[in-house]
């Protein structure tokens, strides 16, 4: 089938600039801006920076074994098996040793990671963890402190240009080589089409939470980078993979704010209406069994109309002091959690998917590199551990800007953060009206639970709303919808965040990465949608 690859070409210009143009103001793309200085570098970012970014939103922090007695070697471990199999060993490596490194760059950023007695690094413990090793700020504070910290580095930095409010739609690829973006501004509603060209084009457009009706992410963050990745002709990579988070609070709020795991960590337990402890026959680690797994027990409870809440009442002593954010998530919504048990529910959280890149961040397309949630390093397997996300964001963006920096020969010209366009009002951007059809499709049936039926059915209703888009930036969406609905009919078995109740047990022959392009994706839809 032909390739609906709709990048923008243009004649290729005599001169090209040097800048690098960044997509994206969350923690990879100002990492890898910052560690870019002193060249030249344009982020485009559709809010102010560091808002509308689900880093800022992190309540947990960085896993990095900077603690007593514990080695990247148990980080590397720890990782692999909650990847179910297909973790990238030599990505994961590279990671874990370089965590601690990035960590000290973020302090000198003037993030305040908590600090024990002696002034040391305090480590905390989290599922799935074998040591304590998340690096954190007051409590469930990290996401917001780092950004802060980078967001106000970005802003002294002379190097860099912030162009705030701008909404990027396509990629400019000229003989093969990503050149440059079209983007629009005032919140993607202005008239005129900016083209911007560079040397180098970095994606760091973050995740697909808002493809799903129930998700803990913004609502920048639904794909739209990697569906423009894909549609310029990019490798994807373990597109079916998705990561529901158990607990997120069910008030009804869009997005649902999170009830961090750290709470089961300290012991809150799970009920049901009916009082029972259901993840006791589960898993022999009951509440602190695989994210996944829990994610599937809660699922089943509030599908089956009993609903589940989280028991914090005996486990936290001062829950204003210790876990502030979900403290005043409780207050917004009338909730006590001193007295009252918590509704929760699970919600998509965190992509593994998204667009492939090597070690150092480059993609499959000349000109075009990615940092952060919307890449597939092969870092998180199937299954995220938890706290690596940060940790990946920083490592490969750091990555990306050492790599580069050695190949760009001017640095930026004296009055570059000059061309800044920047605002305080955070604008969201206009919403196509098939989305909410979308997200009750994926939701359906390209949620906790799968089956081929049910995907069938989703792929082609994805088709007829991909027929009926009439805008490039929804194109963008639901390519990466799409590219879900095709990578998860096509992978028979249950593996990390994907489980097929048609196909409920690991297979030997799955055990790989999927690497797919749109055009091979493409291909195969009329055998898929056979069955
Ligand atoms: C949480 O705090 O539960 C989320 C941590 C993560 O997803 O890494």
């Amino acid at each position: 089938m032909a390739s609906t690859a709709l990048a923008v070409h243009q004649p290729r210009p005599e001169k090209r600039s040097e800048e690098v143009l960044i997509i994206g103001g969350g923690l990879a793309g100002l990492f890898c801006a910052l560690k870019l200085a002193p060249k030249a570098v344009t982020v485009l970012a559709a809010a102010p920076i560091g808002r509308g970014a689900s880093s800022a939103w992190a309540q947990a922090g960085i896993a990095a074994a900077v603690g007593p007695g514990d080695t990247v070697e148990t980080h590397v471990r720890d990782t692999i098996i909650a990847g179910d199999g297909i973790v990238d060993e030599a990505i994961i490596r590279e990671m874990a040793s370089e965590a601690s490194a990035r960590i000290h760059d973020l302090l000198d950023y003037g993030v305040p990671f908590d600090r024990d007695l002696e002034g040391h690094l305090a480590v905390s413990r989290e599922a799935a963890h074998s040591e304590s090793r998340i690096v954190r700020v007051r409590g469930d504070m990290a996401g917001r402190a780092i950004m802060e910290a980078l967001v106000a580095s970005v802003r002294k930095t002379p190097s860099i240009r912030v162009l705030e409010g701008y909404v990027v739609e396509d990629l400019i690829v000229e003989d093969g080589r990503v050149t440059g973006v079209v983007a629009r501004d005032k919140a993607g509603s202005g008239e005129e089409l900016h083209r911007l060209t560079g040397s180098n084009v970095v994606m760091a457009t973050g995740g697909v939470g808002h493809l799903y009706e129930v998700t803990t992410n913004p609502t920048e963050a639904r794909g739209g980078g990697i569906g423009m990745a894909a549609r310029a002709g990019a490798r994807l990579a373990d597109m079916e993979f998705v990561q529901f988070h158990p607990t997120a609070i069910n008030v009804g709020e869009d997005p649902a704010p999170l009830a961090t795991e750290a709470l089961r960590g300290h012991g809150a337990t799970l009920h049901n209406s009916a009082g029972e402890r259901f993840m006791l026959p589960l898993h022999p680690d009951a509440e602190l069994a695989p994210r996944d797994v829990v994610a599937r027990g809660i699922f089943a409870e509030v599908k089956a109309g009993r609903g589940a809440f989280l028991d914090c009442r005996t486990a936290v002593h001062d829950f204003a002091a210790e876990f502030p954010t979900v403290f005043g998530y409780c207050q917004k919504a009338g909730i006590d959690p001193a007295s009252e048990m918590i509704p929760v529910v699970p919600a998509a959280h965190y992509f593994m998917g998204g667009i492939w890149t090597d070690i150092n961040g480059r993609s499959s397309l000349p000109g075009f590199w990615a940092c952060g949630e919307c890449t597939s390093t092969g870092a998180h397997g199937a299954n995220r551990l938890a706290s690596n996300s940060l940790l990946e964001a920083v490592v490969f963006s750091a990555r990306i800007a050492e790599t580069m920096k050695a190949e760009i020969k001017p640095d930026a010209p004296a009055d570059w953060q000059d061309g800044s366009v920047t605002t305080s009002e955070h604008i969201t951007e206009k919403v196509h009206p098939n989305m909410v059809a979308l997200r009750q499709v994926m939701s359906a049936h390209l949620g906790v639970l799968r089956d081929g039926a049910g995907m069938r059915e989703a792929l082609e209703k994805i088709l007829h709303l991909a027929r009926e888009s009439h805008s490039v930036r929804f194109d963008n969406v639901i390519t990466t919808a799409k590219l879900i609905a095709v990578c998860a009919i096509n992978r028979t078995e249950s593996r990390g965040g994907h489980f097929r109740t048609d196909y409920p047990e690991e297979r030997a022959e799955w055990k790989r990465r999927t690497l797919v392009t749109l055009d091979q994706a493409h291909a195969i839809i009329p055998d898929l949608l056979e069955g």
